[in-house]
Formats: structure tokens, sequence, C-alpha cells
């Protein structure tokens, strides 16, 4: 079990700890109720310090070379590797996934770091031949500026890296804004740049209240990038406030992933799928299966095998041995859980694995519920629930799934289980989403792009997309 004493997190502002003397922002373990820690409450003031100390490290971590931003990073992923234990503590301290998950999230975390290290020294420009002949004609790939990152709770470790390591290796500075549910993880990870020499203002974190700073970060004109993961409600108000310097934006926002399972499914692998997506971090990420479309000569037996799986996970305090499902992150969380239950089943939906919450110690658990008998006339079909609940609907065909599975403004990730390749090909194909997991319920790789279209946001992060969203393209044309 972890120490009980509180964890004091600062500010990290050009190299130095900052913050002491400001009003602080508590953290609680959400499985307990605990408090584990505190941070300061930054304000513009401190935000516009940390940006200026990335603005003014921005100029010498940029003339470095690839292979020596590299190394930095190298170190850096060594350092995180060290501190592996103890940094899926932490997670699991303030966000609440079970530890074997934390422990992932780090190592996942990690490979970001190393992943872009390499990356970094793999960005081309390209020589165009000319019309001319006294003429030569080159682009050119420069770091895009000073970013800032302003990071989920879901993964306090992951999607944060996911940022950091193509920015610092594309030759950014940054600086970072965590949530304020999971700012533990992030102070960590700046003691471990430190500890990595990566030098003073290439990385800064203010933690503090989101619009205060979000605030600074758009109006501030040294911010030439933002990079933010979080709800499309936020995202939207992003794009509305980016417009006035024309800032550049990634926005990874919500989701609500279909899972189609046809009728040639390996069932065994499409039960296993929709499990690893679906409860995965307590239904809690962006890409967790929200409904599952089902046809109609396996639907009966698919529920079945899904609901007595689903009765099996065992749901609990994250330190807990043997346990897979972890808390909600919060009270408000919870209450979105139980209203998409409950509506569902005033409409006619059948409850067969779950279907109750409940509290322990000021903490907030939903048992892993599955409902069949749903249709998209009810809550859960339509908003993203954002927790351990798989709603599985009857279709008669292919062609029926799709169309349900794209009646949403989201296009995150979508699911699909089939044994026919040309049947998988062509649904594949027809889903407007910006990820598809074919017979795999969990596709998120460091090497992959993960980003989506319509309302899930713009922009990819992970794989060699991830990079290219901080470069900016300069063509130059150079007369003989
Ligand atoms: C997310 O929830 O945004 C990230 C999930 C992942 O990387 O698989």
């Amino acid at each position: 079990m972890p120490t009980r004493t509180p964890v004091e997190g600062q500010l990290y502002i050009g190299g130095k700890w900052r913050g002491q003397e400001l009003d602080k922002i508590k953290v609680y373990n959400p499985a307990t109720g605990e408090l584990v820690g505190e941070v300061p409450k930054a304000g513009a003031k401190e935000t516009a310090e940390a940006i200026e100390a990335a603005h003014q490290a921005f100029e010498s971590w940029s003339s470095l070379t690839a292979h020596e931003r590299s190394a930095y990073l190298e170190q850096y992923y060594q350092q995180i590797m060290v501190h592996k234990e103890e940094l899926a503590r932490l997670i699991t301290l303030e966000m609440g996934k079970p530890q074997p998950e934390a422990q992932g999230e780090v190592v996942y975390a990690a490979d970001f770091i190393k992943w872009f290290a390499e990356e970094g020294k793999r960005i081309y420009g390209r020589t165009i031949p000319s019309h001319l002949p006294h003429k030569r004609m080159q682009v050119w790939k420069q770091p895009v500026g000073v970013v800032a990152a302003i990071t989920p709770w879901n993964f306090p470790a992951a999607m944060l890296t996911r940022k950091l390591g193509p920015a610092l290796a594309a030759g950014c500075t940054m600086v970072i804004k965590p949530s304020g549910e999971t700012p533990l993880t992030a102070v960590k990870l700046m003691e471990l740049a430190e500890k990595s020499d990566i030098p003073a203002g290439v990385l800064n974190l203010v933690t503090g209240p989101s619009s205060v700073i979000a605030q600074e970060i758009m109006t501030n004109p040294k911010v030439r990038k933002v990079t933010f993961t979080g709800s499309t409600e936020v995202g939207k108000k992003l794009i509305e406030q980016s417009a006035g310097q024309v800032k550049k934006l990634s926005l990874e926002l919500g989701g609500h992933a279909p899972i189609i399972v046809l009728d040639d499914a390996d069932l065994d692998q499409a039960v296993d799928g929709v499990i690893a997506s679906k409860f995965r971090n307590t239904g809690q990420t962006c890409v967790c299966a929200n409904r599952i479309y089902v046809q109609a000569g396996i639907y009966d037996t698919f529920v079945e095998r899904l609901a007595e799986k689903t009765k099996q996970l065992k749901v609990g305090n994250g330190f807990e041995t043997g346990v897979q499902i972890g808390p909600l992150i919060n009270r408000e969380a919870y209450e979105k859980v139980e209203k998409h239950v409950q509506d569902a089943v005033a409409k006619g939906a059948q409850v067969v694995a779950g279907g109750f919450g409940f509290t322990r110690e000021k903490a907030y658990f939903y048992q892993p519920t599955v409902l069949r008998d749903v249709h998209h006339g009810m809550l859960v079909m339509k908003e993203e629930t954002f927790g351990p609940v798989a709603p599985v609907q009857k279709v008669d065909t292919e062609e029926e799934a799709v169309q349900l599975a794209n009646d949403t403004p989201y296009g995150l990730a979508a699911y699909l289980f089939t044994q026919n390749v040309a049947r998988g090909i062509k649904v594949a194909e027809k889903l407007d989403y910006g990820i598809v997991g074919w017979n795999d319920g969990v596709p998120s790789a460091v090497q992959a792009p993960f980003g989506g279209m319509k309302e899930s946001g713009m922009g990819r992060e992970g794989g060699y997309e991830g990079i290219e969203a901080f470069l900016e393209t300069k063509y130059v044309a150079i007369g003989l």
C-alpha cells in the first residue's frame, strides 16, 4: 500500500521549483476519498512566466541537433523506467486505475519518449525539381515554437508524454497544464526531466484553475501551438479562443465508440475484445466502446458470454490484488453512469450483469454492467458514458450496423469483429472514424496515429503524424 503522507507538488518554471506561497489545490484518492497531495494554484502571472521561460529556452533547444535532443530524451526514458513503480503508485493514488494497468501506463508513457527520441532524427524536408535553371527549391521542417499542452486525468502519464515526446524531439519547448484531478504524476515527470538534465525552461509545469491558465495560454502570442486532450465541449472553446492569434491546435476530444460484431466473428475473440475495449481503465478512455451492435444470429449467445465474463471482473481499490475495475474519478462521473443505466432500463433495456453502483469510504464504484435490448432512443447509445457500461443492440445486417455506428457526431475509434476479410475491409472503409480496431479491442500504440474525425478532434498523436503536428513547413526558393 502507498504512503499516506500527502505529496507536496510545486510548479516547475525555468528550471526552478516554485509556488510554495500560493493557495493549494487538494488532490484526493478516488478509491478512498483520502487526501493524497496538493499542488499550487497558479494564475495568469505564473503561466505567463512559464511561457516566457519556454520562449527563452526555445532558441538554444531548437538549435541542438536532432541527435543531441534524442540523447536527452533517451536519458528521460531511462529515468521513467527506473521510477516505474513510483509513478504507477502515484497514478493509482490520484486516478484510481488498478496497479497492473498503472504499470502498463508508465511503460506506454515511457515508450512515447523513446519512440519520438528516434523519430526526431527522421524529420526530413525535400528538394523540389526546379522549373528554372537558376533557381533551387527546398522544403524545410522547423519546430513550431512554444507549445502549451493541456492534459487529462484518465492517463496522467501517457497523455502527457504523447505530447511531450514529439514536441521536444521536434525542437519545441513547452508549458504543461495537467488536470487538477491528477497533477502529482505530472510533477513527478518534471522531477525526472530535471534528473535527465533536460535544460531549464525546455519543460515548464503550471497547476491551477483550467480557465485562468487556458486564458493566458490562448491570449499569449508567444504560444504558437496548443495541444489538448479532453472533452469536445472544451475543445470547441479552444477553437474559438485560438482564432484571435490563429494558434495551431491539436485536439483529441470525446468519443462514442461503436463495436460491430458480425455473425462470422470468432466469438471468444469478440467477447475478449469487447471486455478489453469497454472495461479498460473502468471505461474511462476516449476510445472505450460505448455501444455494441451484434448480428441477430449470434446475439443471444454473445450477450450470455459477455455477461458471464463481465460478472467475473473484480471491482475495488486499485492497490488490492486482483482488482480489475477501479473507482470512477468522482461523484459526477458516477452520477452520469447511473443516469445512463436508469434511463436505459426505464426505456426497456434488460440488465444482464451489474446494473448498480456503490460508494465506499467517500469513493464511487460502479459494477461492470451489460445491458441488452437497447436502442438509439436511450442516452447510453447517444452520449459518451465514460464508465463501465456495455449496452448491446441487436442488428440484422452489416449495413444496419454501419449506419447505426456512424449515427453520431463523434468519430474517434470504432471496432469490428469478423473473420471474413472482404467484409472486414468493406466495413472498415465505411466507418467514419480515425481509428478502427478489426478483431482488436486495444489498437492504441506509440507508433500508430491516434485521433478522431468529426467532433472527436483534429490532428493526430503518435506515429509519424505525431511529430508532424509540432513542425512548420517552410518553402525556401533559392536564386543562384
Ligand atoms: C485516451 O483515452 O485518450 C487514450 C487512450 C489510449 O491511448 O488508448
